[in-house]
């Protein structure tokens, strides 16, 4: 089984299941998971069986579908208030991807603009607007990385965070795009992977699908990137995020922010690769990112055989930090790509996109 052959969500139509590769499991085993039910959808999310902001919003859209179909369906008010709290009780797995909410407000829209309508009806619409929203993402980061493309050079070193791939999408990832796009061109690029504690994201899926895809690909510990920046054998650096705020400022996998002020010192390039489903002007800036915080135990002693952190001691955990928009070079969109001033550009872009928000 090639990861890369396999939609990361999907929706099987003859057994009414949402199915996910089990990204907890890879780079070792790669399993098919087929849920149905609110509770082990919630804990797909929370779990980080699926994740990436992107694929998070394409897995919501399919879940909601398919609770939607056990709602009752006698009169709009009795589905409407079971949607409701599905929708909630989804939107509540993680906070800060914004393509959770967005994915799920775009399908209660859907129900609403059918509010006169049969149940059966408003059933058919949902499955439409998920099947839309999975397509997009496809088109939308395959359009990134044409635009992404532009920026590199045969023979260019490019590092990269956390999982910004196809596994965190459907298909070509958000940043990693742009270097599968130059891989189809002909271009040589070397990849550089951090690894991305506590979680391995780069270490465990970057690096799996990157090989796979045939890119020279290197993993490194997170504190190893300032020198081979310094060392001049980076050229660009591309990541992805979780969402943008107006201002430009982005959160992302925590360590981001550190790449971002290292390549700041040391002139490389640093991009965010962002769809505009991961725009979200209502957020002015980066200080209203509500950041997740998660377990101690993913620190302490997740990965290791014995725990590598005293008892007692405390844990400091955020999943995401947030990386100023001065230290922004670009932010590379299904539209082109966004520059400062960003409240200015991002607003243009989301603009364009509106049509389909
Ligand atoms: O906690 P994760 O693994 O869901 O974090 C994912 C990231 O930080 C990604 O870079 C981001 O969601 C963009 S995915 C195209």
């Amino acid at each position: 089984m090639n990861v890369m052959d396999m939609d990361t969500v999907s929706y099987d139509e003859s057994t009414d299941e949402v199915v996910i590769i089990d990204q907890t499991l890879l780079p070792g085993e790669i399993r098919m998971l087929s849920l149905s039910g609110a509770k082990e959808m919630w804990d797909a999310i929370y779990l980080l069986q699926v994740r990436g902001a992107p694929a998070i919003g394409v897995f919501a859209a399919f879940a909601i579908y398919r609770l939607a179909k056990d709602m009752p369906k006698d009169s709009f008010e009795a589905f409407y208030e079971a949607f409701q709290k599905q929708k909630e009780y989804l939107d509540s797995s993680r906070p800060t991807a914004v393509n959770l909410s967005w994915a799920l407000n775009r399908m209660e829209k859907v129900v609403l603009a059918h509010e006169s309508r049969p149940v059966e009806e408003i059933l058919k619409a949902l499955h439409d607007e998920a099947f839309l929203i999975r397509d997009e993402d496809i088109s939308v980061c395959r359009r990134i990385g044409e635009n992404g493309v532009s920026l590199l050079s045969d023979g260019d070193g490019v590092l990269t965070h956390c999982n910004a791939g196809k596994l965190a999408t459907i298909r070509y990832g958000t940043a990693t795009s742009p270097m599968y796009l130059a891989k189809e061109k002909g271009m040589n690029i070397r990849v550089y992977c951090d690894e991305t504690r506590p979680l391995l994201q780069g270490a465990r899926l970057t690096s799996f699908e990157l090989s796979a895809s045939g890119l020279d690909t290197t993993v490194l510990c997170d504190n190893m990137s300032a020198s081979l920046m310094k060392s001049g054998k980076i050229q660009c650096i591309f990541v992805g995020c979780d969402r943008v705020a107006a201002n430009g400022d982005t959160a992302n996998k925590i360590g981001t922010s550190v790449v971002a002020t290292v390549a700041a010192r040391y002139g490389v390039p640093f991009y965010v690769c962002a769809p505009c489903s991961t725009i979200d002007l209502n957020t002015p800036t980066g200080d209203e990112i509500p950041i997740e915080m998660r377990k101690d135990e993913e620190v302490r002693s997740m990965w290791y055989e014995k725990p590598m952190v005293p008892e007692g001691v405390k844990i400091y955990n955020p999943a995401f930090d947030v990386t100023d928009n001065e230290l922004i070079m670009g932010i590379i969109t299904e539209y082109g790509i966004c520059q400062a001033p960003y409240t200015e550009s991002l607003a243009k872009v989301k603009a364009m996109a509106s049509k389909i928000d």
